[in-house]
C-alpha cells in the first residue's frame, strides 16, 4: 500500500477500508503526515474559513457513580476531591460566559444522580431563557431514553458522550462490567434520533488501544456520523489501575484529529484539553491538523484543580475563559480567528 495514494484516496472518498486506515495510523512518515495535515486545514477551511468556534465548559461535579479504569473521578478513587456546583453558580458561570463572548455552554459532569433529571432540565430551560442566542450541550454520560427526551424538550440542543471505543473486547479492558459496551452505543444513537447534534469521540493510546481499534473507532464514526468528535490523548492518572500505562503521544492524536477531518468533512472538531496537557502548543498543533473548537474552562478558579479526569490537567489560566483573549492570540497566530458564535455543524 502507498501512504500518499491513500491519503488521496481519503480526501476524496471520505472512508478507506479497515486494513487501509490501520495501514495510515502504523506507517505514515514525518513527510506524509505533514500533506496529511495539509488536506485536513484545506477541508476545515472549504467548510469553516478559518474559523475557531469556543464552547464555555462548566465542569459543575466531579461526583461519578462509574468506575472507569482510566479515569480520576471514578467511584473507586479515594484521594478525588469531590464538589458540586449549585444551580446558581452554575448559572453564575453562564453569565460570565456571556460577558465574555461564549454562545454555547456545556454542562459537563460524572454522573451523579444528587441532580435529579428535573434540576438538569430547568437549568437547561433557565439558560436558555437568559440566553435565547445561545446552544446548551450537556455531558452527563448514559441516561434513560427518556430522560436525554426530556432534556431535549428543555431546550438542551446538543449531548457529548464519548464512546470511548468502538472495539468491545477493548472497551471491556477499560471499563468495570457494570458498564456495558451496547448500552453506550445505544445512547449514541438515541440521541441522534431524538435530534441532538451529538458528539461522540475517543482516547488516543488508551492501554490495550491497537491501531485496528483506531481503525474500528473511524469506521464506527463514518456510520455513526456525529456532529463532533471529541479526541485527546490517554494521559495516565496515578491513583487510576492505569497509572503506570504510557500516555498517548501529540503525533499519534494529531493524525488521528486530520483522519477525522477527512473522514468526516462538516465534523466540528475540538482540539482538546488534554491535547495541550500534553504539549504547550498541542491546541495550536490541533488546529493545525484539522480542529476547529476550543473549550475553554468557565468553572470557578477553585473547583478547575479538582476535576482531575487525568493527571497535570491544564488549569492555571491559560486554558481558562477568563484568559480568552490570550487563547484569541494563539489562535490569531496561526492564522484563524476565534469567533464568538454558536458554532453549529456545517453540514446538517
Ligand atoms: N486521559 C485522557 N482522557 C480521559 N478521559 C477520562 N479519563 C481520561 C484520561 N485518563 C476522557 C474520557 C471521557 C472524557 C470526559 O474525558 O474520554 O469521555
Amino acid at each position: 500500500m502507498d501512504t500518499i495514494n491513500l491519503i488521496e484516496k481519503l480526501e476524496q472518498t471520505h472512508i478507506l477500508e479497515k486494513e487501509e486506515y490501520s495501514y495510515l495510523i502504523t506507517s505514515c512518515k514525518k513527510e506524509e503526515t505533514e500533506i496529511l495535515f495539509q488536506k485536513a486545514r484545506d477541508m476545515q477551511k472549504k467548510y469553516y474559513k478559518n474559523e475557531v468556534y469556543s464552547r464555555g465548559l462548566i465542569e459543575f461535579t466531579d461526583y461519578c457513580k462509574n468506575n472507569c479504569f482510566y479515569c480520576g473521578i471514578r467511584s473507586g478513587n479515594t484521594k478525588a476531591e469531590r464538589y458540586r456546583l449549585s444551580c446558581e453558580e452554575i448559572l453564575s458561570c453562564a453569565e460570565e460566559g456571556y460577558r465574555l463572548g461564549f454562545r454555547t455552554f456545556v454542562l459537563q459532569g460524572g454522573e451523579d444522580s444528587f441532580y435529579s433529571t428535573e434540576d438538569i432540565g430547568s437549568l437547561v430551560s433557565e439558560i436558555k431563557k437568559r440566553y435565547p442566542d445561545c446552544a446548551v450541550t450537556l455531558s452527563v454520560g448514559e441516561q434513560e431514553r427518556e430522560v436525554y427526551e426530556y432534556w431535549y424538550g428543555c431546550g438542551a440542543d446538543r449531548y457529548l458522550l464519548r464512546h470511548e471505543t468502538a472495539t468491545k473486547e477493548h472497551y471491556e479492558k477499560l471499563h468495570p462490567p457494570a458498564l456495558s459496551f451496547e448500552h453506550r452505543i445505544q445512547c449514541l444513537y438515541w440521541l441522534k434520533e431524538i435530534g441532538y447534534q451529538v458528539g461522540a469521540g475517543f482516547m488516543v493510546g488508551s492501554p490495550y488501544q491497537t491501531a485496528e481499534c483506531l481503525a474500528d473507532d473511524l469506521l464506527f464514526l463514518k456510520k455513526l456520523m456525529p456532529h463532533m468528535v471529541g479526541i485527546g490523548p490517554f494521559i495516565a492518572q496515578k491513583d487510576s489501575p492505569f497509572a503506570s500505562f504510557p500516555n498517548g503521544t501529540l503525533e499519534e492524536t494529531l493524525l488521528m484529529l486530520a483522519l477525522v477531518r477527512l473522514t468526516l468533512p462538516h465534523v466540528l472538531l475540538p482540539a482538546t484539553t488534554a491535547l495541550g496537557t500534553i504539549h504547550p502548543d498541542g491546541r495550536e498543533l490541533g488546529i493545525l491538523a484539522g480542529a476547529n473548537v476550543v473549550m475553554p474552562n468557565l468553572s470557578p478558579a477553585e473547583v478547575r484543580k479538582k476535576y482531575q479526569l487525568y493527571d497535570n490537567k491544564i488549569c492555571t489560566g491559560e486554558e481558562s475563559a477568563q484568559c480568552l483573549d490570550s487563547l484569541s492570540k494563539r489562535v490569531s497566530s496561526i492564522g484563524y480567528q476565534l469567533v464568538s458564535k454558536r458554532g453549529d455543524c456545517a453540514g446538517f
